[in-house]
């Protein structure tokens, strides 16, 4: 017996010198260590030994399997080692080669000035609105006093998807929604995407951008029309841009009237921008006429208001100057990353 294990101890020694791998030191740890491993087997022989021997070759069994555990281990470290060094090596980076190069985005000219409006008007105490695209004739037309014969209504300007359902063509049927769901004080600002049918060319686009205004309280008038869009127009616009109105009409406001700016790039003397006028025209606004209080559930003896609307490419192209419209729809890489 003694001759078998020291005849295992030989061969494992011999075996786990040359290994080379974890795997095979695992095997190899089975094989000479596990339990049904070439030492225990030896280990259940015993019984046929004389009683003197047992001990003797039990102390020998011990001490080959602790000898056997330590190299082992031994291996183990040394091939986990060589394993980490030959990682570092083969997955070294290389710090000083130049990094991939991020492009960095920026926010569309319009989105810039919808925020830059809506920082205004929320720091005016408004609120902002919004509704749907896919709009009811009725809300875009009607409740807005807008007669079945009026020239809007023709399908030369209006996307029709039913008779009674179009592409909104302007941010104003808003108006009539937020009338109907809330009760005054109303304070709002509505911006928003709005179709009609035009041709393309460097001033009009089907798709384009508006902002909708309304207030309705007790007691809104004219003046407070005017203070609350010359104070947009200077926050907007520069601190020194007047403002002017000029009758107008518009189906849903009684008085109605147009605005114009100073230019705020000539500051009013004529350049290119205002095409020599000093004024550039801004918004169309009013008074909201009384049946469209009364079309909404608004009693226009105890309430008043006033509303507006503007076109956010207009004010985008002036104030950046950008003379073709197209610019904006386009998305030309070259042209938006200059904003
Ligand atoms: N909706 C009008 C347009 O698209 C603009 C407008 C004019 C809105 C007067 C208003 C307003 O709220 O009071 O031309």
């Amino acid at each position: 017996m003694k001759e078998e294990i020291l005849k295992i101890k030989e061969d494992s020694l011999v075996s786990i010198k040359k290994c080379q791998d974890l795997k095979t030191l695992n095997d190899l740890k089975v094989r000479y260590l596990g339990k049904k491993g070439e030492l225990t087997t030896v280990l259940r022989g015993m019984g046929k030994l004389i009683p003197e021997e047992r001990p003797i070759m039990g102390s020998l069994v011990n001490q080959v399997r602790d000898e056997l555990n330590a190299k082992l281990e031994e291996k183990e470290k040394e091939l986990k080692n060589a394993e980490l060094l030959k990682k570092l090596e083969t997955e070294n980076i290389d710090v000083t080669e130049p990094s991939k190069k991020v492009n960095l985005g920026s926010f569309h000219p319009i989105t810039q000035i919808i925020s830059e409006v809506e920082e205004i008007f929320l720091g005016m105490g408004y609120e902002i609105a919004d509704g749907p695209e896919v709009e009811k004739a009725i809300y875009n037309f009607d409740k807005l006093n807008t007669p079945p014969d009026h020239p809007a209504r023709d399908v030369q300007d209006t996307f029709y998807i039913t008779d009674d359902i179009i592409l909104r063509s302007q941010t104003s049927p808003v108006q009539a929604r937020v009338m109907e769901s809330k009760k005054p004080p109303i304070k709002i600002i509505c911006p928003g995407t709005v179709y009609r049918s035009d041709s393309v060319d460097s001033t009009h686009s089907p798709v384009f951008h508006q902002v909708e205004g309304l207030v309705i309280d007790k007691n809104i008038s004219m003046t407070d029309l005017k203070g609350t869009l010359e104070m947009f127009a200077k926050k907007c616009l520069g601190e020194n841009t007047k403002i002017r109105f000029r009758p107008h009409h518009f189906p849903f406001t009684e008085p109605s009237a147009e605005a114009d700016v100073s230019c705020f790039v000539c500051g009013g003397k004529g350049c290119r921008v205002c095409k020599q006028e000093g004024w550039i025209e801004l918004l169309g606004c009013g008074m909201v006429h009384p049946n469209v209080l009364r079309n909404c559930g608004i009693d226009p003896e105890e309430y008043s208001g006033f509303a507006f609307g503007f076109g956010v490419e207009r004010i985008a192209m002036a104030k950046f100057g950008i003379e073709d419209m197209r610019l904006l729809f386009e998305n030309d890489i070259r042209f938006l990353k200059q904003f």
